[in-house]
């Protein structure tokens, strides 16, 4: 089905790096004899997300001169906005084996091929100044920054042709592509669409602020990150499990749908909320969520950084809307979910729990109060922490 009428790809095309049949064949084959590079699962992600067109507009991982750009200035080379590099790196003794113009085959854990990446470029991988760029921070207590201080010093970059993007996908049935999202929405007769962004369970806040937005759209896309987390966050599947439960129950079918989105957590706060635009455009939504600390850990981050980060683009350099939300609670005295700019409120009529507090009651089998967290979402939590142990 023709996308036409939606939102453009960021750049204009949407990219797709799958080659087909005969070269597939061939490039297997060939991909056998050549150097073969263990890819991490962060460019794992990466290299799903490019290959379907939701990194669109990038071909490959990135060069020298969009490296530096994206650190320096947000932006590629070529001016686009973008929000955090995405690199493949190897060590240097690896690097000094590789010519300029080799193929190398990019693979998985188990050493099956993924890609091939004709070699272009090789330039140092400047960590330090990517973690302080565009994580603000080089400690690697970061769980983002600790991911780029164990990749490799040099980056590779050049032409990517791509076998699969992953042999075992899972959440197949919402594993939708940009181009099977785009064309979701044209079925529906979704205009606009707002996309939701989550790496966790969604709770009473993440509801209420999903809610607020679809009263202004046609369509609520609700989208998990479910790639790479840091150790602590709930399970991909477990969580899976809470949105079946909660879409099914507290949404209008008619106006919400599910997909996955299989990338990787940066924890980049700020910069990662406009990685996050950047590929929700992609997958053809006009509208995009940013709430309190979006992509944030720990204290990182201020509350709404994420937020103002967009005030310095122009908002057709996004072309997605930020719909940008206060920090959100139940207020007991109005009895229904509030924020500063709804309820006036004192900090006792609020319920606030830490993701600490929350954690500690699941695990000791107690439902939060269902102001924060719908019962049946509780106890699907409270059954994945008894079977994990
Ligand atoms: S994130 O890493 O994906 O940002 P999380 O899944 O907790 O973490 O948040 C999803 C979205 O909901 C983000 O835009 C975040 O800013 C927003 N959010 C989370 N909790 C609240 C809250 N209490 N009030 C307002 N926005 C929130």
């Amino acid at each position: 089905m023709s996308d036409k009428g939606l939102i453009r790809p960021h750049g204009g095309t949407l990219v797709n790096l799958i080659v087909k049949a005969p070269r597939q064949t061939e490039l297997e084959a060939a991909a056998k004899k050549m150097l073969r590079l263990k890819l991490p699962d962060r460019e794992q992600c990466d290299l799903e997300l490019m290959s379907v067109g939701a990194l669109s507009p990038l071909i490959t991982f990135m060069n020298e001169a969009d490296f530096h750009s994206v650190c320096d200035n947000i932006r590629l080379a070529n001016g686009l906005v973008w929000g955090a590099p995405a690199t493949c790196s190897v060590d240097k003794a690896t690097a000094a084996k590789l010519d300029i113009g080799q193929p190398v085959a990019l693979t998985d854990e188990q050493d099956r091929t993924l890609a091939v990446l004709t070699v272009q470029e090789k330039y140092a991988h400047d960590k330090t100044k990517e973690a302080e760029k565009a994580y603000g921070t080089t400690d690697d207590a970061h769980p983002g920054v600790a991911v780029v201080m164990s990749q490799g010093d040099v980056c590779l970059s050049g032409p990517l042709e791509v076998l699969t993007p992953r042999y075992e996908p899972e959440f197949t049935k919402y594993r939708l592509t940009p181009t099977q999202t785009r064309a979701a929405f044209t079925e529906r007769g979704w205009k606009t669409v707002v996309a939701f962004q989550t790496r966790n369970p969604i709770h009473r806040a993440h509801e209420y602020i999903t809610k607020c937005a679809m009263e202004i759209v046609d369509g609520l896309l609700i989208h998990p990150l479910v790639g790479q987390t840091q150790k602590g966050d709930i399970p991909a599947d477990v969580r899976m499990r809470c949105y079946e439960t909660l879409i099914e129950k507290y949404y209008s079918s008619e106006h919400t749908m599910m997909s996955v989105l299989p990338a990787a957590m940066r924890y980049a706060g700020p910069r990662e909320a406009i990685l996050h635009v950047m590929m929700r455009k992609n997958y053809g939504v006009t509208h995009f969520i940013v709430g309190r600390d979006h992509a944030g850990v720990g204290t990182y981050y201020g509350t709404y950084d994420a937020q103002r980060i967009f005030d310095q683009f122009e908002p057709d350099e996004i072309g997605v809307t930020p719909l940008k939300f206060e920090h959100s609670f139940w207020c007991k005295k109005s009895g229904a979910m509030a924020s500063n700019k709804t309820t006036n409120s004192a900090p006792e009529e609020r319920v606030f729990l830490s993701g600490t507090k929350v954690r500690e009651m699941l695990t000791q089998g107690k439902r939060p109060p269902a102001e924060f967290t719908r019962p049946e979402i509780a106890d699907i939590l409270i059954a994945a922490m008894r079977e994990n142990g």
